[in-house]
């Protein structure tokens, strides 16, 4: 009654109230999630490097594009197309659950945004922290469109790993004088290789190694520091070497799941890959106090490939490269050192502890065996395709268990969730190779690849074991395996042929790395285990975009299970029709 008489006094006791609520939710390790909201427009941005200047295809203006901060929260980003090509974007390892509208690659979950159209992806980050990146999912067209994610562990909740003073993204990328989208155009007509960037950059930047260049990173350090890199690799074709020169870094994370922490000199990333690593600037001698970052390729065929470094500049105390002259390369692997790949995917192990457990499945419901590999297709006859530019006069294909993937004309998620799958895709992906052979020996005649829309589909909650065989048919070369929707852990890995009976009781089901991209070893096999919990349609691809487009890819459909949030929402009404 007393309060009736003063509502002022009421309105501020209920307001009291509730900030005492939310002192109790946080200090209780509760976050407080929010809505983040970010606008993309794609458009055109002439961007010059090494004297020439490109319209480029771009989020904002910006290359690389824009960061996309998170905490747990929910992120809508409203994407509106302003250039000729058709765009989708890819949250690339956001598990997406429940909310694969949003996942974006083209014709798998959804159509492309046309010219003029826009659309809004909304999704949850639940569960995740860490460095993730986003880029364009159609065509080539990640070249420049891509960008940081960064999400950070709920408030109160610290790293497992000294506080760094800085955080800093490092994205790899490479740079092409030529237009990209030109050259997927003629390497698929042509059946050839691709030709190759023309630099390698950091943020962008190609640095001093290269001719008309003046634009380098520079990363200033205080001396005895600790700054985080959360280094990313959205390179289309190119695995790559970092290092820095008289500084050791400390691996932490990979793919947004903390690791064991370990020390190298050297890392290696691939493609779709992420990897944050500590930088002590501890260096005691050194020119002007100027040390080299470097990346340089890792390369396991035998096409021609973009044989140059990047680099950029770690500078105590400054924000100034200052000369050229200083610069000192740190000492990398030679480009084709299959070892020193085998030797650091085996050091990745999860940090496997009570609060950072790893989930390994210990049993599987299903066990699939996929050969992953180029191929060659012989030239088709015909007006104007005299000589086709693959070895030999062939074609260049790739495959996965001999079914070169071809993207259907409308996305397969809808056909998919609304049963309309007739002339779209079929259901009856082969679970092991259709006709085994000596998959890294010599490569038998008969093994031309067909073409097709085949997805595997299995219901929720099958826990599976996939062992992914590269082939010699085209010559072997290792392939970063992208699986969209899931981690999976990395429970072996091998050269030559997957032997079920030799090599499974050597997994390691107790420590292994969980990430969403790993490589399949140049000749030899990886094996995979993850849980089907996430209902949806998966798209599953080498991260080189050259192997991509020659087929090397396929999906999966993971059923709707019987509980209230196991199955898939309907779709967004904005959802780009094709
Ligand atoms: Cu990062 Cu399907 O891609």
């Amino acid at each position: 009654m007393l309060l009736c008489a003063c509502p002022g006094v009421k309105y501020w006791l209920i307001v009291i109230l509730l900030m005492v609520i939310q002192y109790l939710d946080i200090a209780a390790g509760k976050h407080e999630s929010t809505t983040r909201h970010y606008k993309f427009n794609v458009r055109l941005k002439n961007v010059t490097r090494l004297c020439h200047s490109k319209p480029l295809v771009t989020v904002n203006g910006r290359y690389p594009g824009p960061t996309i901060f998170a905490r747990g929260d929910r992120v809508i980003i409203k994407l509106v197309n302003h250039v000729k090509d058709n765009v989708t974007i890819h949250w690339h390892g956001v598990r997406q659950l429940r909310s694969g509208w949003a996942d974006g690659p083209g014709y798998v979950t959804q159509c492309p945004i046309q010219t003029g159209k826009s659309y809004v992806y909304n999704f949850t980050i639940t569960g995740q922290r860490g460095t993730l990146w986003w880029h364009a999912h159609i065509s080539w067209l990640r070249v420049s469109v891509h960008g940081a994610i960064i999400i950070y562990p709920n408030l109160h909740l610290p790293y497992p790993f000294p506080k760094p003073h800085k955080e800093v993204p490092v994205i790899l990328g490479e740079w092409w004088n030529a237009n990209t989208e030109k050259v997927i155009q003629q390497a698929l007509q042509t059946g050839g290789g691709p030709n190759v960037s023309d630099a390698y950059t950091i943020n962008g930047l190609p640095g001093p190694l290269y001719n008309c260049s003046n634009e380098t990173f520079v990363l200033k350090v205080h001396p005895g520091q600790t700054y985080l890199l959360r280094i990313i690799n959205p390179a289309l074709n190119d695995e790559l070497f970092l290092a820095i020169a008289n500084h050791s870094l400390t691996v932490v994370e990979v793919d947004a799941v903390y690791v064991k922490p370990f020390q190298t000199d050297t890392l290696l990333i691939t493609p779709g890959q992420t990897t944050n690593v500590l930088l002590t600037a501890n260096a005691t001698s050194g020119k002007n106090k100027q040390f080299v970052i470097a990346a340089s390729p890792f390369v396991t065929g035998s096409g021609t490939f973009d044989n140059s470094t990047v680099a950029g500049i770690v500078s105590y105390n400054s924000h100034k490269f200052k000369n050229s002259s200083t610069i000192i390369l740190p000492k990398f692997p030679s480009f084709n050192d299959t070892n020193f790949a085998a030797n650091f995917s085996a050091k990745l192990k999860s940090l496997a502890n009570s609060q950072f457990p790893a989930l390994v499945p210990q049993k599987v419901d299903r066990k699939f065996l996929f050969t992953v590999g180029l191929g060659l297709n012989p030239c088709p006859v015909g007006v104007g395709n005299t000589t086709c530019q693959g070895p030999n006069g062939t074609k260049f294909t790739a495959s996965v268990n001999n079914i070169s993937f071809v993207l259907p004309s409308t996305a397969l998620l809808q056909s998919h969730y609304f049963n309309q799958i007739k002339g779209v895709y079929k259901t009856n992906f082969p679970d092991n190779p259709p006709f085994p052979f000596n998959y890294t020996g010599t490569p038998p005649n008969n093994t031309k690849p067909m073409n097709g829309t085949r997805v595997k589909v299995i219901p929720f909650n099958t826990t599976v074991q996939l062992v992914l065989q590269d082939t010699s048919i085209a010559g072997t070369v290792s392939h970063p395996f992208h699986l969209h929707g899931f981690n999976f852990f990395v429970v072996g890995q091998g050269v030559g042929n997957y032997n079920e009976s030799k090599d499974a009781p050597n997994f390691n089901l107790v420590d292994p790395v969980e990430r969403n991209t790993a490589g399949v070893p140049k000749g030899g096999w990886m094996a995979i285990r993850f849980r089907a919990d996430n209902p949806g349609v998966w798209f599953m691809h080498c991260h080189l975009e050259i192997h991509k487009s020659w087929g090397l890819k396929m999906a999966w459909i993971v059923k709707d299970g019987k509980g209230p949030l196991q199955s898939l929402p309907p779709p967004p009404s904005d959802l780009p029709p094709c």
